[in-house]
C-alpha cells in the first residue's frame, strides 16, 4: 500500500523547492501517493482561500504532509497560514535540528543545536487591540497544559535522541508572569521526569550572545513561540543560511514538515532557491514514517555532493553557482 503525503507547494521558492523535495523522495523507489494541496496566497486566486478546508481535512486525514512555504502579508491582510494550519492541527511542537554542514563554510563546524518551539501560544495568538487610535495592545498567551506539554516534549525528544542537556531561553525578567509561567513548567518537568537531563535558563539576550560566541555549548534550546521563531533564523545563520535548516510541526495526531525559511520573493522562480533545507525536511518525514534506510540514502547523497562536489552542484547561497534543479540533479545522482 503507497503511503500518502500531502504536499504543499506553497508561495514563492514553494513550488520549486517541493518539486524538488518530491523528485529526491521519489528517486528512494518508495511507494508515495503525493496529494498536493492548496494554500497560502496562490490558493486565494484559485480557491478562493488562503487555507481551504479541505486543506486541513486532508492533513488530518492522512496525518503527514510536507509543505512548502507560504506567503503572510505585512501589517494587514490574512492571519498566517502556517498559524492557522499549526493551531487547527494542534501541531504543538516545532522541530528545528541545526547543524554543520560538510562542506559549507562558516564561522563554526560544531554547531548541534535542536530549537524545539511551542508553535500554539505567545505572542502568536494574534489578539491585538486598538484600544484608541494610536494605542494598540498584542496579548501574549501561555496557559500552563501548552507549556508543559512543549517542556515534557523537550526532554522527550532529548533523550530518545541522546541529546544531554535542555536549556531554555527566556525573559522572565521582564515578563514575570508569563515567561515566568514557561520557566515554571520546565523546571517542574525537569525535576518530575526528567532529573537524568542537565536543565539550564538563560535570558534570552544573553542566550543569543552566547550562541554566536560559542554554539557548541548549546544541544536543545526550548523557547516560547517568538523566540523560537527568531532564534531558529539566528541558528540558521551559524550553518551556513537558510537553505540548509529543516524543520517540522508536531502534534499527537499529525506532523506537518517544512523549512526553516519563507516563501523568498526575492529569488522566486529564477531557479535559484536551495531545495536542501526542504529535503532535509523530507528526511525528517520519512523517519517518522519508519522509512530510515530511505532517509539514510538521502541524506547521504546530500552530504556527498556538498563534502565532495564542485561549486558546480550547489546554489549560491552556500558557495556555489548552480541552480535549484542543477543541485537536485546531483543529490539524485548520488544517490545511485
Ligand atoms: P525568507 O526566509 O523568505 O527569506 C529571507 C532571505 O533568505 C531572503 O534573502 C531569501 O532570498 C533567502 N532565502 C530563504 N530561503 C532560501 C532558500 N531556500 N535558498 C536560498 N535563499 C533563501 O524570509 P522573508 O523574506 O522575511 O519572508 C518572505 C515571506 O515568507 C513572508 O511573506 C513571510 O511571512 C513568509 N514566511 C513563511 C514561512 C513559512 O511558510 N514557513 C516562514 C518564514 C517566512
Amino acid at each position: 500500500m503507497p503511503t500518502t503525503v500531502c504536499l504543499i507547494p506553497g508561495d514563492g521558492i514553494g513550488p520549486e523547492v517541493a518539486e524538488a523535495a518530491r523528485r529526491v523522495v521519489e528517486a528512494t523507489g518508495l511507494a508515495i501517493n503525493w496529494l498536493e494541496l492548496p494554500a497560502g496566497a496562490a490558493s486565494v486566486e484559485t480557491h478562493g482561500d488562503v487555507l481551504p478546508p479541505e486543506t486541513v481535512e486532508a492533513i488530518s486525514a492522512h496525518g503527514v504532509a510536507l509543505k512548502g512555504p507560504v506567503t503572510t502579508p505585512i501589517g494587514e491582510g490574512f492571519t498566517s497560514v502556517n498559524v492557522q494550519l499549526r493551531k487547527r492541527l494542534n501541531l504543538y511542537a516545532a522541530v528545528r535540528p541545526v547543524r554543520s554542514m560538510p562542506g559549507v563554510r562558516t564561522r563554526y563546524d560544531n554547531v548541534e543545536v535542536v530549537v524545539v518551539r511551542e508553535n500554539t501560544e505567545g505572542l502568536y495568538s494574534g489578539i491585538e487591540n486598538e484600544i484608541v487610535p494610536g494605542i494598540v495592545q498584542s496579548l501574549k498567551i501561555a496557559t500552563r497544559p501548552a507549556c508543559e506539554r512543549i517542556a515534557r516534549f523537550a526532554f522527550d525528544y532529548a533523550r530518545a535522541r541522546g541529546r544531554r542537556k535542555v536549556t531554555v531561553f527566556h525573559k522572565a525578567n521582564i515578563m514575570k508572569k508569563s515567561d515566568g509561567l514557561f520557566l515554571d513548567c520546565a523546571r517542574n518537568v525537569h525535576e518530575m521526569e526528567a532529573p537524568d537531563l542537565d536543565y539550564e535558563e538563560m535570558i534570552i539576550d544573553n542566550g543569543c550572545m552566547q550562541l554566536v560566541r560559542d554554539p557548541g555549548q548549546f544541544d536543545v534550546l526550548l523557547l516560547e513561540n517568538l523566540y523560537g521563531d527568531v532564534v531558529s533564523d539566528l541558528c540558521a545563520g551559524l550553518v551556513g543560511g537558510l537553505g540548509v535548516v529543516p524543520g517540522s510541526n508536531i502534534g499527537d495526531d499529525c506532523a506537518v514538515f517544512e523549512a526553516v525559511h519563507g516563501s523568498a520573493p526575492d529569488i522566486a522562480g529564477q531557479d535559484l532557491a536551495n531545495p536542501l533545507a526542504l529535503i532535509m525536511s523530507a528526511v525528517m518525514m520519512l523517519n517518522h514514517l519508519g522509512e530510515t534506510a530511505a532517509a539514510d540514502r538521502i541524506k547521504f547523497a546530500y552530504d556527498a555532493v556538498l563534502e565532495e562536489g564542485g561549486p558546480e552542484e550547489r546554489t549560491r547561497d552556500i558557495g556555489g553557482t548552480a541552480g535549484t534543479r542543477a543541485f537536485t540533479d546531483a543529490i539524485i545522482q548520488r544517490m545511485g
